[in-house]
């Protein structure tokens, strides 16, 4: 395994390979270090296609081993053009990246990967984390294909496709009476006293790794090419950055000769502290979230400033796209695609159609929208385009109606 340490991102003091949460000496989050002379060696477009069907194929490149026999292994999703998604927008061309093709449905199969990889090397019997829906429904799923115990706590008020879609695995779950800022709080605290893997704080650093694989299989997929621009949505502003980072390790190791992407993110305007620090230039400010996409419901965002730092060095910008214009959203892309995705996509293609409209991506770019959750989670925004025709079980009557004249 190539990871050699963690290291500090804000004093980068180095610690070893455990399951550390923060840095001891300034609290600051890790990131993985990798020997990327070694890496130049071994890894090259050969080996990596003569891997497994899944992220796995990446293992080089991650700070787990690969399992010895890999159960519901997330990754190598679809690909896939989107022509008439980019004649609306007057985008040279449009690429989808099908996460919704993952076990749970969503990118987090990524991110849970990784950390229970790293939870079964330590022995952890106990899968756990603070969630916004798509997140439980992995580590759950995940802990059920293992054999571990699975322990979540997201907010009360969760969408009841996500809480189900988390229970069914036979999780322990608890709803807890505020957001997931409080969720967060609850799970840092309880990660001191129990010995539980929780998947987004003791584990973080290898969780957040599982994103950049998404920027491997993009390159991957389209013959090693980069595209000129990829749009994802923004919570934590973990997978944003990590897209980012993804790009420019394969970069780092000769894999890809194009500029790296300009990278867009989009927030939903009920809670999009990262576009307004974006905006304004400034430090991330922690608020109270109220949106429609509780997935992306994150107030205190852990890579916020990250996520800000990556828009302005990639070219790209951080939108936040209006309450009433996600569910457009959402019917545009499932009316012009076949795709139904989550509010996140609602989310993401509002901030791919605010960079067309202030002309920074138009008919020159190829641009990559990561699709990263269901909508058949969160079908509550496109309701109101249910309105079936009622018919008698009569063909006469139904000819009549659309005017056949037998
Ligand atoms: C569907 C979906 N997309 C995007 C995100 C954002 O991910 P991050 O927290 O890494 O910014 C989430 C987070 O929960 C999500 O569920
Ligand atoms: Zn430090």
């Amino acid at each position: 395994m190539p990871a050699i340490s963690l290291r500090c991102r804000v004093c980068e003091q180095e610690h070893g390979l455990e399951p550390i949460g923060v840095c001891s000496r300034c609290f600051g989050p890790l990131d993985p270090v990798y020997d990327w002379d070694a890496l130049r060696e071994s890894v090259s477009a050969e080996t990596i296609a003569s891997g497994p069907p899944s992220l796995w194929r990446y293992a080089d490149l991650l700070p787990v081993a690969a399992p010895a026999e890999p159960r519901l292994a997330p990754g190598l999703t679809p690909l896939v053009r989107a022509p008439r998604l980019a004649t609306a927008l007057g985008v040279g061309e449009v690429w989808l990246k099908l996460e919704t093709a993952n076990p749970t449905h969503s990118f987090k199969d990524r991110v849970v990967a990784v950390a229970a990889a790293k939870a079964l090397e330590i022995g952890a019997t106990t899968l756990s984390c603070s969630s916004t829906g798509n997140l439980a429904n992995a580590v759950a799923a995940r802990a059920a294909a293992e054999g571990l115990e699975a322990v979540i706590l997201c907010p009360a008020d969760l969408e009841p496709e996500k809480l189900a879609a988390t229970a069914v695995y036979g999780a322990t779950i608890y709803a807890v009476d505020g957001t997931y800022d409080d969720c967060s709080r609850l799970s840092v605290e309880l990660s001191f006293e129990l010995e539980w893997a929780f998947v987004n704080v003791g584990l973080r650093a290898y969780y957040a790794e599982g994103s950049k694989t998404l920027a491997f299989e993009i390159a991957e997929q389209l013959g090693w090419r980069a595209p000129d621009a990829v749009v994802a949505p923004i919570a934590s502003g973990a997978l944003y950055s990590k897209v980012h980072q993804g790009f420019a390790e394969l970069r780092t190791l000769g894999l890809l000769d194009d500029a790296a992407p300009r990278l867009y993110g989009g927030q939903a305007e009920g809670c999009a502290p990262v576009a307004a620090a974006f905006a304004e230039g400034r430090a991330v400010k922690p608020l109270r979230p109220s949106t429609l996409a509780r997935s992306l419901a994150i107030g205190n965002p852990a890579d916020g400033d990250l996520a800000v730092a990556t828009a302005q060095a990639s070219g790209g910008a951080v939108y936040a796209v209006a309450e009433d214009e996600i569910g457009a959203n959402m019917a545009l892309l499932a009316e012009t695609t076949g795709v139904f995705g989550e509010t996140a996509a609602g989310v993401t293609l509002g901030a791919l159609r605010e960079a067309v409209r202030r002309g920074e991506v138009g008919e020159q770019d190829t641009v990559v929208l990561l699709v990263t959750g269901d909508g058949l989670k969160t079908p509550q925004p496109v309701a109101d385009s249910v309105q079936p025709i009622v018919v008698e079980p009569d063909g006469d009557a139904l000819l009549e109606r659309l005017g056949v004249v037998l």
